[in-house]
């Protein structure tokens, strides 16, 4: 194949009929780095993102609301692009599970599967949670309820349902075949264990309320929302015409970025309807943690919802997007405090590698004639200094990989700490008098660290990154990952701008933030 190499990445599409908080900007944030990374690093990315508007927990939302669940999804889908702006998300694609282009993905796969005899007509007799809109069996409840928590209603209904039963072994030879196909390792064997136990057919129509995509020729049932849900990953990318020049592109996707509460839907039903239908199941799904309110589940009825504006008001866009991704290990729980995130925020960003940034340039500014200095002979200690920059971006493609984007975090740090050595060992302002001609150097070798550290933070922190690539006087087309290394080092006597302080400390007190 010629041309850039497809990167096709999604988050799950959000129910509508809550308010965005934490959790939803969290998985969001994760994918809007990993496709900003890929772009940077010459992949054609295809980043989509979007609202699950069908089931009868949006139908209930809606009548509580007192409109017509069309009308209600019309007005709270918006709420989740908003959320991408406020949060700076640069997904190419939104898309609503009510868009015709849905409709007909969703009636195409369901054709696929009755063609290929996977689908039969029974009647459902069992336990369904709203709030889950997933089926039980009575050995799964736990006091009454669901495995969640969640209330479950007793249901009997004339059903379609998949037989989910007959993929078993294909499924576990799959996840043989295809060891990377779920992360992190643990959540694989969970997953592995349940297909072991044996897989039970999954009722796939409902006929006691409308609010969904209609069966072919059976508009009396509606499509369970799950395979509604999930087929919106390859609506997207133009199913049912799998000829079409996207399909063949960016199918199978390379990433389902979930959070471990939908980890099944997606490596079990999924790769079965997909294989089922006769369709390349996605070549990845992550499964990352929950987070919970300093040390508290998050939960409306607890009124102790984090909501991303008041954060963004509070800290700064790129402060949050940091700490949410650098605070807890990605795929394990976390706890949101606001005393960690101030820490975050003073320390790894104003006193690290603010200053940094800030301190260089300002003597850069006042010694340098405020250009980009020549260079001499290099030390030992210089030559490290670049080489640990010109490697850095190897270390971050190799954890953004596995998705390990706190490890990636760790490795930018690591190089702007080494920085803030380097410059308090080599004190280019003594050199100012005694040796000009070797400050030039230091300083041009932190020019161009902080040259790679500016390029390569952009996928995490892209405003205040762009700032820094600002003040180095670099154009648009000299911020992607073909840039870095020694062949693209900055040519001295070029014009920098003044400097400004890129990340500013929070003034306030974490205790009082709480409020
Ligand atoms: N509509 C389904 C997904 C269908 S995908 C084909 C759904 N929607 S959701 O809005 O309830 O959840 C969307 C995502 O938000 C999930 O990945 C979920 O894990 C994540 N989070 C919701 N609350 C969360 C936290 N408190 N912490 C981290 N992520 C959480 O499920």
């Amino acid at each position: 194949m010629s041309g850039p190499t497809p990167y096709y990445i999604t988050t799950p599409i959000y129910y509508v009929n809550d308010s965005p908080h934490i959790g939803h900007a969290y998985t969001t944030l994760a994918c809007d780095v990993l496709a900003r990374f890929m772009r940077l690093d010459g992949y054609d990315v295809r980043f989509l993102t979007g609202t699950d508007e069908h089931g009868q927990k949006v139908e209930k939302s809606a009548r509580s609301a007192g409109m017509d669940p069309q009308a209600f999804t019309d007005k709270v889908s918006q709420n989740f692009r908003d959320l991408g702006q406020l949060m700076n998300f640069s997904n190419d694609d939104f898309i609503r599970t009510t868009e015709p282009r849905h409709i007909a993905a969703c009636q195409g796969i369901w054709r696929k599967l009755q063609a290929a005899g996977d689908i039969y007509l029974g009647s459902y007799a069992g336990w369904y949670s709203v709030r889950d809109e997933a089926f039980y069996a009575e050995s799964e409840l736990v006091n009454g309820k669901a495995p969640t928590g969640a209330d479950v209603e007793w249901v009997e209904e004339s059903s379609y349902f998949f037989k989910l039963s007959a993929w078993q072994d294909r499924l576990l030879q799959f996840y043989e075949a295809n060891p990377d196909f779920i992360a992190p390792k643990s959540r694989r064997n969970e997953v592995v264990s349940f297909v072991k136990g044996g897989l039970q057919d999954l009722s796939v129509s409902r006929t006691t309320f409308g609010w969904g995509v209609p069966v072919p020729g059976e508009p009396k049932h509606i499509m369970y929302v799950w395979l509604d849900a999930l087929t919106n990953y390859i609506t997207a990318v133009g199913y049912p015409d799998e000829a079409n020049a996207n399909f063949t592109k960016y199918w199978p996707a390379d990433l389902h970025m979930v959070g471990k509460d939908i980890l099944r839907f997606h490596a079990v039903y999924w790769p079965a309807f997909l294989m089922a239908a006769g369709v390349k199941p996605p070549k990845r799904v992550f499964a990352h943690g929950w987070w919970t309110n300093e040390g508290q589940k998050i939960s409306k009825s607890l009124g102790n919802v984090i909501v991303p504006s008041e954060l963004v008001a509070r800290y700064g866009l790129d402060q949050l997007r940091y700490f949410l991704l650098r605070e807890v290990p990605f795929g394990q729980d976390g706890d949101f405090s606001h005393a960690a995130m101030v820490r975050r925020m003073n320390t790894d960003l104003a006193n690290d590698f603010g200053n940094l940034v800030q301190r260089v340039l300002t003597q850069v500014n006042r010694n340098c004639a405020a250009t980009v200095p020549e260079h001499g002979e290099y030390t030992s200690a210089d030559l490290a200094m670049l080489k640990r920059a010109h490697d850095l971006v190897e270390h971050l493609r190799r954890h953004l990989r596995e998705q390990s984007f706190h490890l990636a975090l760790d490795a930018i740090w690591e190089v702007v700490a080494m920085a803030n050595r380097y410059v308090d060992a080599k004190a280019p302002w003594a050199l100012r008098k005694t040796d000009p001609a070797r400050m030039a150097t230091v300083l041009y070798v932190l020019v161009e660290v902080i040259r790679h550290l500016g390029i390569l933070a952009q996928p995490i922190v892209p405003a205040s990154a762009a700032r820094i690539l600002d003040q180095l006087g670099l154009g648009p087309d000299e911020r992607g990952f073909t840039k870095l290394g020694l062949a693209h080092a900055l040519e001295a006597g070029r014009a920098l701008p003044k400097p400004a302080p890129v990340f500013p400390r929070f003034a306030g007190d974490a205790e009082a933030a709480k409020g």
